[in-house]
């Protein structure tokens, strides 16, 4: 994996764990009521772990990298971009887990919530008799009576990449459709692509059941974005990329075609819902239109389940630093551009931007710096007995003219007592 991903370097990311707090004073956390002018849509609370146990745990648990290498490994002749790989860098993780409900009779699963990957998967148990089985450890397929494996002679099994070897005899009746998912980091989930139903609440305090959702089964997995610390013992990733199979495509064409959330800020106490509306809420999870600021999301053919968004440029306390425009354009080959990435825990940026950003920064901190340098970051600040420390402004003026202005506790976190650090990561 890191020979393919090596002359791919110039994809940035902003995560929503540092880009979508901005707008957490936007987040409703009543439902929405709205006419809506399709059916229900759905609402399926995200919750947030703490990227940071402790200390101890932040320094040694590594960079959260979920996204797909499908469009590299599969049907694209043309290099594409590739997520960097995490340098050892000890940064924590912030992922936002949902609940999935799956089977018949229900069974509840934890899953990572993942705009940057595309495929639906569950750790799977093909256990006959479970009841010495760790409890809501895996989904217990056999315990269901709507599973079923995709056979592999099926069309939908030409939307997952495929291991090695796995030819199909289509006359054979039990041929079970083979998939293995690769993440950027090298992690990997394989197993059965199956079907499955799923039962969601709605907004209105309804149930509704989606039959015959493709998820994989998952039965070998592999790697630390999908076993690490990072993964708080989920049971699966959500992937809600742009790619047929993600279950905001899968359910779109349900529920509008639309998809929103708004994440709130998880250090307030008691700790506010977030919620992945599924549907056509007018707002989705905002609710003061007014004050919301847009950017169209912009198409790469050569990565079709990523969400780009275009930078313009990039302000420090409103002075432009000198970026050329082409460190954020996507080139004829696909690489290049950023993305909007739940499943990635700190904003990555192209190499020549994270320079300039951090040159700048430096310059006009003026906290001191802690005894010993913090692994994995380049510039951190000591705010013991500091009652108001101010950082500079960062903001990222976005194509359609739109401003983003997060508040400096999105990029500069709480890496051990009184120590905050920028997260930001160059792309490797
Ligand atoms: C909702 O629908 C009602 C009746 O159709 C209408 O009177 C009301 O103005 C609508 N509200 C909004 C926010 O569109
Ligand atoms: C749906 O709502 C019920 C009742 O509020 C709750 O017990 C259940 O956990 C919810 N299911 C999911 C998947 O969120
Ligand atoms: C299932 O496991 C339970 C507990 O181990 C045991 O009592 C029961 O006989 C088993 N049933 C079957 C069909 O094997
Ligand atoms: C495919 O499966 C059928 C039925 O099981 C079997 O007769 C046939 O030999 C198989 N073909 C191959 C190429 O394995
Ligand atoms: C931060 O500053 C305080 C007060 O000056 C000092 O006691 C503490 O050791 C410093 N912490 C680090 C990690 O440098």
């Amino acid at each position: 994996m890191l020979e393919l991903m090596s002359p791919f370097s110039s994809l940035t990311l902003l995560s929503l764990f540092s880009l979508l707090l901005t707008f957490t004073d936007l987040c409703n956390t009543q439902p929405i009521t709205q006419n809506t002018t399709t059916t229900d849509y759905l609402k399926l609370p995200l919750r947030h772990r703490n990227p940071f146990p402790s200390p101890s745990e932040a320094l040694s648990s590594d960079t959260h990298r979920l996204s797909s290498l499908f469009s590299a490994l599969h049907g694209h002749k043309t290099p594409t971009p590739q997520l960097p790989l995490t340098s050892g860098a000890s940064t924590g993780s912030g992922q936002y887990f949902v609940d999935l409900s799956l089977g018949t009779p229900p069974q509840s699963l934890l899953l990572v919530a993942d705009t940057g990957s595309d495929l639906v998967w569950v750790t799977c148990s093909a256990c006959h008799n479970c009841t010495n089985h760790a409890p809501h450890s895996a989904f217990l397929a056999r315990h269901s009576a709507t599973f079923f494996p995709h056979h592999c002679f099926d069309s939908v099994c030409q939307l997952v990449p495929h291991p090695q070897h796995t030819p199909c005899n289509h006359t054979r009746l039990h041929s079970p459709c083979r998939y293995e998912y690769l993440y950027s980091d090298g992690s990997l989930t394989s197993g059965f692509f199956s079907r499955e139903t799923t039962t969601f609440n709605t907004s209105s305090g309804g149930v509704v059941k989606h039959r015959n959702l493709a998820f994989g089964c998952g039965f070998q997995i592999s790697g630390p974005s999908v076993t690490g610390p990072s993964f708080n013992g989920a049971h699966g990733v959500m992937g809600l990329g742009r790619g047929p199979i993600s279950l905001s495509s899968q359910l779109g064409r349900r529920f509008d075609h639309k998809f929103s959330y708004c994440l709130m800020d998880h250090t307030i106490s008691p700790t506010p819902t977030s919620y992945l509306l599924i549907g056509g809420a007018q707002n989705g999870a905002v609710s003061q239109k007014s004050r919301m600021s847009y950017t169209p999301l912009q198409i790469n053919r050569l990565s079709p389940t990523f969400y780009y968004i275009g930078i313009r440029s990039v302000s420090v306390n409103g002075v432009k630093l000198p970026i050329s425009p082409s460190v954020w354009a996507i080139d004829e080959s696909g690489n290049g551009g950023t993305i909007i990435d739940s499943g990635t825990t700190l904003t990555f940026l192209a190499e020549p931007a994270y320079r300039q950003i951090l040159t700048a920064f430096e310059r006009r901190v003026k906290l001191p710096k802690p005894a010993d340098p913090t692994m994995g970051f380049d510039l951190c600040v000591n705010v013991s007995g500091v009652s108001r420390p101010s950082f500079p402004r960062l903001s990222f003026k976005l194509v359609g003219d739109s401003v983003l202005k997060p508040p400096p506790r999105n990029y500069f976190v709480d890496t051990a007592a009184d120590i905050k650090c920028l997260a930001l990561q160059p792309c490797q």
